[in-house]
Parts: structure tokens; sequence; C-alpha cells
């Protein structure tokens, strides 16, 4: 019975965040016409019928990490794990922030940065406004907003997504190593560092990010959980710096999509060459053509709603031929709402 009033809670409190996220949409296209009536949005993509799938897929999502937090993958707490103070006290921020943007949506300037970004730090593909961001992803205003963003933008379903990697990373490391080592590339604010130090509590964990205001947004979150602190590095995924063979497990989420084709097959390389022989890669990312037709709709319109200037290229981009071509083997493919997920193997010694 205690289960069922907390499965039942935690579907509520998902569904909540679906609704306000879906109302935030809305009201701030709203708004946007207001101020901006020549950003008139586009016709939203979502119908009746296409709603109706989405909150399936939805219900899909929020079924298997229910089941997982059963198994005992993690724990039930992290089903309601939320970051609220960085709710209420970046909220209003998200708002202020619209105005610039729609004045980088009216110029069509979408490679806007302060004088203070050292430019020249960063290979030029990473210099976009992604997802219209005021300095892209290099101020810590970003930083502070970019959670917040992606789960108005997910309706709160972000973390269940980046919670789908725990279970075959579980399944691969299994009861052999009690202290795996695990690396998070390009780990952003360190959410998903969080998740694996509830599922891997003894695991010896690294991120790396190109951007130092996201690593030090990552530090603040996970210098608050008890236990050894993940170790973060700024470093350009295409050069990790460690040493061939190092990591037990690698996994790297909501990242291949924004990288051009030649750096999504180099990062993947170096991804091989630091993992161990008998070790796991875990990709998380959107969905593609392939796997979700029926979702065409929403994809179609991605790249250009939310700037996404590779996006178009990776929806139909075979991934599973890229691990191959770099060495992994043993690939499968996985989907979850608007997620797809590849686990690819290193041949063991
Ligand atoms: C959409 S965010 C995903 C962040 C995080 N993994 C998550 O789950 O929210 C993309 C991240 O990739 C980082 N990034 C993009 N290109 C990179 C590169 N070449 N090397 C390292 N990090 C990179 C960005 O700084 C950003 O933090």
């Amino acid at each position: 019975m205690p289960d069922t009033v907390t499965k039942l809670t935690y579907q509520t409190f998902q569904n909540g965040k679906n609704y306000f996220g879906l109302a935030h949409k809305y009201l701030s296209s709203q708004v946007m016409g207001l101020v901006s009536p020549q950003l008139k949005p586009k016709p939203s993509p979502l119908t009746p019928a296409l709603l109706l799938k989405l909150q399936a897929r939805l219900n899909q999502l929020l079924e298997a990490d229910w089941q997982d937090a059963e198994r005992g993958v993690y724990a039930h707490s992290l089903l309601f794990d939320n970051p609220w103070a960085d709710f209420f006290r970046y909220y209003p921020e998200v708002w202020l922030d619209m105005p610039q943007i729609w004045q980088r949506l009216n110029q069509k300037n979408y490679q806007d940065f302060s004088v203070e970004v050292a430019k020249n730090d960063y290979p030029s593909y990473y210099l976009q406004n992604f997802h219209h961001q005021t300095n892209g992803y290099l101020s810590d205003s970003s930083a502070n907003l970019y959670d917040l963003q992606v789960e108005l933008l997910f309706g709160g379903s972000a973390d269940p997504m980046r919670r789908r990697i725990l279970a075959p990373l579980k399944d691969n490391l299994g009861a052999t190593n009690s202290k795996p080592r695990i690396l998070d590339v390009a780990c952003g604010t360190g959410r998903t560092l969080k998740l694996l130090r509830n599922a891997f509590p003894q695991a010896a964990l690294f991120g790396t990010d190109l951007s130092p205001a996201y690593l030090r947004k990552a530090n603040q979150l996970l210098s608050q959980i008890p236990g050894e602190l993940p170790q973060l590095l700024q470093a350009n995924a295409e050069e990790l710096p460690y040493l061939d063979n190092y990591f037990h497990a690698v996994t790297c989420v909501f990242t291949f999509h924004e990288l051009p084709s030649a750096a999504r097959q180099q990062v993947i390389e170096e991804c091989f060459r630091v993992t161990q022989p008998g070790g796991v890669f875990v990709i998380c990312d959107s969905i593609q053509m392939f796997d979700s037709p029926e979702m065409l709709p929403i994809m179609d319109s991605f790249h250009e709603t939310f700037h996404e200037p590779y996006y178009k290229h990776y929806i139909t981009d075979d991934l599973v031929e890229r691990l191959e071509k770099a060495g992994f083997e043993r690939i499968t493919t996985q989907v979850h709402f608007m997620s797809k997920y590849l686990i690819a193997h290193k041949q063991a010694a």
C-alpha cells in the first residue's frame, strides 16, 4: 500500500512539472507575440494526436523510472529530487532574459557573446547561443538557468531520461568491481554525476566539460553530496586528458546533437580510447528519425525553435556505425520518451 501511494505521488509530481512546462511554453510564446509581433511563433507541431502520443511515451518513461527504483538501481528518493532553491531563485531570471533572446532572434544573431568571453579558447562550432542562451555555455548566468530551461523544455522529464543510463551501467559493471571509475563526458552542471553518485556510492567519478561556468555550477551541486567528490576537469571531449583504457564506464548525455559531424566521430573515438577493455560506453541523446518517425514534426521544428545548428544532421546520423568504426561492439539501443540510448562495449582483453 505505501508503495502505491509513493508511486501515485511520483506520477502526480511529474505530471505537475509537465503541465507547468506546457503552461510556461504557451505563456512565453504569447508574450513574445505581444512584445515582438514580428517574431510571431510558428504554428505548434503539437496536434492533439501528437500530444496523446507524447503523453503515452511520457507515461512509459515514468513507469520505467519507477521500476528501476523498485529494482534498487537507485534510491526512490531520487525520483523526488528537484533543485527547488534554484527554481525559486532563477525562474524570474528566465523571464528577465527573454527580451535579450527576442532581440537576438530579431537580428538573427546566434553567435552573440559578451566582450569578456575569451572566444579563442573554444572550437568555433561551440560558439553558438545554443537554446538561444545568452552567452551560450560561457557565463555563470547561463549555467544558473540551464537546468531550469531543460526542465521547462522537457516538462520535468530531463532527470527521468538521464536516469535511463543507470540500469545498463549497473548491468555491465555488475558486482565485479567495488570501486569502478566512471567518466561523464560533457557533464554540464553535474546532474548526471549526481545520479551516478546515488547509483554507485563507491565509484570514483570524473566529469569533463568545455565550460568553466558549467563546471563551477557542477562543483556547487556535487560538493553538497556526502562521499568522495567527483573530479571535474575543463577539457574538450575531442581530446580527453586521460590515459588509454582508464575507465570502467564512460557516459555522455544530451551532447552529441550539439556537435558537428566530425567532432561527433572524434568524441566517440576518444571515449573508446579511454574505456577499458571489457568496459562500457553509454550515450543518451535525442531520438532520431529512424527510431521515432511519428515524432518527426517535433524534430523538424526543434533545431530552429531552440537554435540547435547541428541537430538536423544529428537526427539522420548513424551512431551505431560511428561506434563500430571507433572499435565498439555489441551495441544495443533503447528509446525512452524523447531520448535514445546507445550501449556499446569495448572487447575484453
Ligand atoms: C546540452 S548540454 C548537456 C550537459 C549535460 N550532459 C546534461 O545532461 O545536461 C551540452 C554540454 O556539452 C558541453 N560541450 C559541448 N561541446 C563540447 C566539447 N567539444 N567538449 C566538452 N564539452 C562540450 C557544453 O559545454 C554543455 O555543458
